[in-house]
């Protein structure tokens, strides 16, 4: 699903040049649940927006599901992205002016779904959120925004999902509610997961831990 080779990442700082990740390499297969561990800024989240096509690396290549991301531009990235992947960020990430209803939509939509708002309408229950349908995101709990992106990220039946901190702005009751139902849902959904924490708790319940250090995979 996800193959790694050799990836890097420097940017430009000021005129100084600033390696963030190094000959990062890893493979994750069809069905799998991996996790990313790390301390702050160890690279963790810049290598989940490189594998979700959102930024380009400098060195080495990703294949997603076989494809070369190197060999899309943006365009055909973006395409890729909403064909093959769900993301779930640590700030959730609603569109504020759209209900969750509509935020669930929107991906549904933009792949041509005609049944979206049927679909958004189940997932939002399948999620405990059928009575929220017309809330807007402030007028949501933490816990229940995160929910509604659980909903917009699975609804479209990605075969990857990507998973920033998704509990790291939820307190620990609420996290760890959020993170059993992504689970379930993963697991019903026979979805491949990659999920970044610095929670071992969590990352234990993955099948599988990659460790970050300084932009370097550790042994
Ligand atoms: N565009 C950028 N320019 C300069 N430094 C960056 C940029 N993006 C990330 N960094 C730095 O790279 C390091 C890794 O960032 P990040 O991937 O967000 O780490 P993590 O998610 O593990 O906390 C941090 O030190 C961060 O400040
Ligand atoms: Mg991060």
């Amino acid at each position: 699903m996800v193959e790694v080779n050799g990836l890097g990442k420097t940017v430009d700082n000021g005129g100084v040049p600033l390696t963030i990740l190094q000959d990062i390499s890893f493979t994750v297969m069809p069905g799998e649940t991996v996790a990313i561990v790390g301390a702050s800024g160890s690279g963790k989240s810049t290598l989940l927006g490189l594998l979700a096509g959102l930024d380009v690396p400098t060195a080495g290549e990703i294949r997603l599901d076989g494809v070369s991301l190197a060999a899309l531009d943006e365009d055909a990235r973006a395409v890729q992205r909403g064909r093959l992947l769900g993301f779930v960020f640590q700030s959730f990430q609603l569109l504020p002016a759209l209900t969750a209803l509509e935020n669930v939509m929107l991906p549904l939509e933009l792949a041509g779904r005609k049944d979206a708002a049927t679909l958004a309408r189940d997932w939002l229950e399948r999620v405990g959120l059928g009575h929220r349908l017309k809330h807007y995101p402030k007028h949501l709990s933490g816990g229940e925004q995160q929910r509604v992106a659980l909903a917009r990220a699975f609804s479209p039946a990605p075969r990857l999902v990507l998973a920033d901190e998704p509990t790291g702005n939820l307190d620990a009751a609420t996290g760890q509610q959020v993170i059993e139902l992504m689970f379930d849902l993963n697991a019903k959904q026979g979805t491949t997961l990659v999920l970044v924490t610095h929670d071992e708790a969590i990352a234990a319940r993955c099948g599988r831990v990659l460790r970050i250090q300084a932009g370097r995979l550790a042994d």
